[in-house]
């Protein structure tokens, strides 16, 4: 099935890049400062990514025990990161450099999947209709400004620019459309499946691309379903069938570089965000914006290192791995891979863990950082005057045993052999 390689990878990266990072304040920096074609300009004609390595992204993905990468072709502020024919508003324009083929050339190169996002929405094409969240909302001739736009054009131009990068660059994995929000807002219309032909551009995609996975952000349904910036909390199913979804996250809560944010997440709190998507039967897209001149910034690089130092030890746990129909203990969540269950522990229990159901259904526990071996025991009711059976666990519990002294890992993990059923 085509997204098999996506379920046994879980975990990928993605990149936000463009002149927005030289701005250095969010990839929204257009809207939110209500900038103009003229005041944007600058980050354009100064675009210099002369750090921008691709093979030091692909490398850096690998190490963090990522599977796939996925790169903006295009934000929303329009501008191209590949020799697109259909505009001036390029990377090689600015900068001499195709960065879409220098980035799926250095991903095949590390043996990782190719994944390429693109935006629907343009601020930059004169036919692209002001709305609700374009930067020049609020000029005193606003509504005006749309009277020679034509999105019927604009499609145009994005039909065939999806084209240029479906033939253009080999074979693709998987495309991430963003994005539509639809509804009315502050009086201006909203704009959906209808203003893309989201039916055509899908259809291009499975024509051009027939492998590759297409996200749900076309607002029609496709391959998986893209919940940006939270976790879910369970499995998510449509009409009582599984879905195949991908959590996105920022480091900060800025996509593009942002250089006076502070809000980095810790490693350890993503390390747990990870699990908790693969406990839930999810993939989790973490992202990294490279700064103004394409460099990994040294606190991502920081944060991403001590992800592939846990990764290191402990993929078995996450990639190929998935839900496991079972209630984890308070502690922590469950991944599961063939015969093997895998307890993360989120907090570290005093001595014991006492794991429902699991008595006589486990042949060998051992931690997995260490490979160290842990002794179980089952529960028996009947022994209460018995100081060491832990008191108060329902029939069916299997007690491990844990040394007082948590395991110096991001996340300890329990690795649980299975037997029989
Ligand atoms: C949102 C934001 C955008 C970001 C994307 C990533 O739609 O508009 O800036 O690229 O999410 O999922």
């Amino acid at each position: 099935m085509r997204q098999d390689w996506f379920d046994h990878a879980r975990f990928g990266m993605f990149v936000h890049f463009g002149i927005y990072s030289a701005a250095a304040r969010h990839e929204w920096v257009q809207n939110f400062e209500r900038l103009t074609d003229d005041e944007y300009r600058p980050y354009f004609e100064h675009f210099d990514p002369d750090l921008f390595d691709a093979r030091e992204i692909a490398r850096t993905a690998k190490a963090t025990g990522m599977g796939y990468v996925v790169l903006t072709t295009k934000h929303h502020d329009g501008f191209c990161l590949w020799d697109s024919a259909l505009t001036d508003f390029t990377s090689t324009v600015a900068a001499g450099r195709d960065l879409v083929r220098e980035f799926v050339e250095a991903l095949r190169a590390e043996g990782l999947k190719v994944g390429l996002y693109h935006s629907l929405l343009d601020w930059h094409h004169p036919d692209f209709t002001v709305d609700a969240n374009h930067p020049r909302r609020d000029d005193v001739d606003a509504a005006a400004l749309n009277d020679d736009r034509d999105m019927s054009r604009y499609r145009e131009y994005l039909h065939g620019q999806v084209r240029e990068l479906l033939t253009g660059y080999g074979e693709i994995d998987y495309l991430f459309f963003d994005f539509t929000d639809g509804a009315e807002k502050n009086g201006w219309p909203g704009k959906g499946p209808q203003d893309w032909d989201s039916e055509g551009l899908l259809a291009l995609c499975r024509e051009l691309q027939p492998g590759m996975l297409v996200n749900d952000r076309l607002g029609i349904p496709a391959d998986f379903v893209t919940p940006e910036q939270y976790q879910p909390t369970s499995p998510l199913a449509r009409d009582g069938e599984p879905l195949v979804w991908e959590a996105c996250q920022t480091l900060n809560g800025s996509w593009g570089y942002h250089r006076d944010n502070t809000d980095q997440k810790s490693a350890t709190l993503l390390v747990r965000m990870l699990v908790d998507s693969v406990s839930m039967g999810g993939n989790m897209l973490l992202n990294i914006g490279p700064d103004g001149r394409g460099a990994v910034a040294p606190r991502d690089a920081g944060t991403l290192a001590e992800i592939g130092e846990w990764m290191r030890l402990h993929r078995r746990a996450v990639i190929g791995a998935g839900h496991a129909p079972l209630s984890p203990p308070r502690e922590g969540v469950y991944t599961m891979r063939g015969d093997r269950l895998y307890l993360h522990l989120f907090a570290w229990p005093l001595g014991q863990v006492h794991l429902p159901e699991l008595a006589g259904k486990v042949a060998f526990a051992r931690l997995l950082d260490d490979g160290s071996w842990l002794r179980i025991t089952v529960t028996d009711p009947e022994q209460e005057a018995d100081l060491m059976t832990p008191a108060g666990q329902a029939e069916g519990t299997l007690t491990v045993h844990l040394p007082v002294r948590r395991p110096d890992v991001l996340m300890p993990v329990i690795e649980l052999r299975l037997s029989g059923e």
